[in-house]
């Protein structure tokens, strides 16, 4: 793609094949809803969801030729061709030597952190993530935050608030001693953060630090297409390059990766370990075994594998992430133009709301953000996941929560699968919600779970 075709208007590089009729509910019924799954958008039925922005996991449209892949699936227990077919794109368009599949991002990281992280190590990373963080934790590490300070301000404009803070690395190391880091965490566009790009010069330089330190780097690639879109349209130098090598780019800068495929690459599940060390590759086959399945498959059915494959290859393509990323664009400066408050610069996969700035009257341990997505979704029938104070957590050692700076909605778009005419109902509705902002009422735990509470956490409204 030309940088002039870049800059013209954006559209969709397929047609619709096939549609998905969906449940109008009325708000009576919505309320209902909403009180049953105890204020948690995750204990809805997707029936009762008109436009599910829960997230961009697993439920993208897949493309004819997936689907026509599908067909071609090798159900062998051991050698399955979708498998090899599977590791030579990983290694085509990713550059990875070695491929693990596993069933979801999640799959991977137990198996690294198990094969990485030793009690009483520190795993740095550009912000945690949910399950990432957790498998560290329960591999007995710690995670320290080297983001850098503008990712945490939302209303920072810093085009690439995922780049890592080398001077927080300096300190870290100063202070532990870099024996005791086994790797660094280097997420692309970085999904807590907003959906925020790493600068390819970031890498590089981080790439530079880490063998001088001796320390490896493990890449979660769940979103890396998107992250080489923004690389493209704002770093210097990449502008004419097409996303397919910018991809790879990034990808060589670092040591091994996880992928939950079920983002960038459009299937409905799978993942992988991926690497270039061939004792690190047999540790984990030694350990895939235990927790997924054979090396060759690793909790993916052949057909599945297969689909990944292919879409994969259609992740990179340059007129897919523009219409991509485009649409995140047209939710993001919609909302913007009618002065809803939200995290800058729009990011890859999704826009999030302020809710700090939207729900004042609401203090964070009463969970705004929490409240602001069941509010949502009560308006018009358009779902929403939080990524506040809920979704962080607590402290591992003192049992205290976390206060997140960010305390977010995230309204996350699936790829491939809604029309511009969705996302002017998603506007129209947020820009209600935030017009009668004053009565929403904040929310108190009735039921805690111990790990990854914001999946299954049940909530009731406070009245004071
Ligand atoms: N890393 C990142 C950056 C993710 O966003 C996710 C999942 C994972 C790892 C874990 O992958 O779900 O396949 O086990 N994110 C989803 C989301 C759940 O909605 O953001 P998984």
């Amino acid at each position: 793609m030309t940088q002039h075709e870049a800059k013209q208007v954006w559209a969709e590089p397929y047609k619709i094949k096939m549609v998905e009729l969906l449940k109008m509910t009325t708000r009576d019924e919505r309320e209902q809803a909403i009180r049953q799954a105890g204020y948690n958008t995750f204990l809805l039925k997707s029936q009762d969801v008109y436009i599910d922005l829960l997230t961009d996991s697993g439920v993208g449209a897949m493309s004819d030729r997936q689907w026509a892949g599908l067909m071609m699936g090798d159900e062998s227990y051991a050698g399955s061709s979708n498998f090899y077919h599977l590791r030579d794109t990983v290694e085509k368009y990713y550059s990875y030597k070695y491929t693990v599949p596993t069933h979801q991002g999640r799959g991977a990281e137990n198996i690294l952190s198990q094969i990485l992280v030793k009690p009483g190590d520190f795993v740095p990373g550009n912000m945690y993530f949910t399950t990432t963080r957790l498998h560290q934790e329960l591999a007995g590490g710690t995670f320290v935050d080297i983001i850098i300070d503008e990712a945490h301000d939302p209303a920072s404009t810093h085009p690439f608030k995922g780049n890592v803070d080398l001077d927080k690395l300096d300190e870290l190391v100063k202070r532990v001693g870099s024996e005791k880091i086994p790797y660094i965490c280097v997420a692309t566009c970085v999904n807590m953060a907003g959906g925020q790009p790493i600068s390819m010069a970031n890498m590089k330089a981080l790439r530079k630090w880490c063998d001088q330190h001796a320390i490896l780097i493990i890449h979660d690639m769940t979103r890396v297409a998107e992250n080489a879109y923004f690389i493209q349209q704002r770093e210097q130098g990449y502008g004419d390059m097409p996303i397919a090598d910018i991809v790879y780019e990034l990808c060589s800068l670092t040591d091994g990766a996880t992928m939950s495929s079920k983002k960038d690459a459009m299937v409905n599940i799978g993942g992988f370990l991926a690497m270039n060390d061939k004792k690190f590759y047999e540790d984990a086959c030694n350990l895939v075994v235990v927790y997924e399945g054979l090396h060759t498959y690793g909790g993916m059915a052949g057909r599945d594998m297969e689909a990944l494959s292919i879409g994969i290859a259609e992740s990179v393509c340059d007129n897919h992430i523009k219409a991509r990323v485009g649409q995140v664009e047209y939710l993001g400066n919609a909302l913007k133009d009618r002065g809803v408050s939200i995290v800058q610069p729009i990011g890859g996969h999704a826009v999030f709301l302020d809710a700090k700035a939207i729900l004042p009257h609401i203090r964070q341990d009463q969970f705004p953000a929490q409240a602001l997505a069941a509010a949502l979704y009560v308006d018009a029938g358009v779902r929403v996941m939080e990524r506040g104070a809920v979704s962080a957590g607590r402290n591992k050692q003192t049992g205290k929560n976390y206060r997140p700076k960010l305390e977010l909605v995230r309204l996350t778009l699936p790829r491939r699968v809604y029309t511009q005419a969705h996302m002017d109902v998603v506007v129209e509705s947020v820009c209600r919600v935030i017009a009668n902002a004053d009565s929403i009422k904040g929310l108190r735990f009735t039921y805690e779970p111990e790990y990854l509470r914001f999946f299954r956490g049940r909530f009731e409204q406070v009245d004071d």
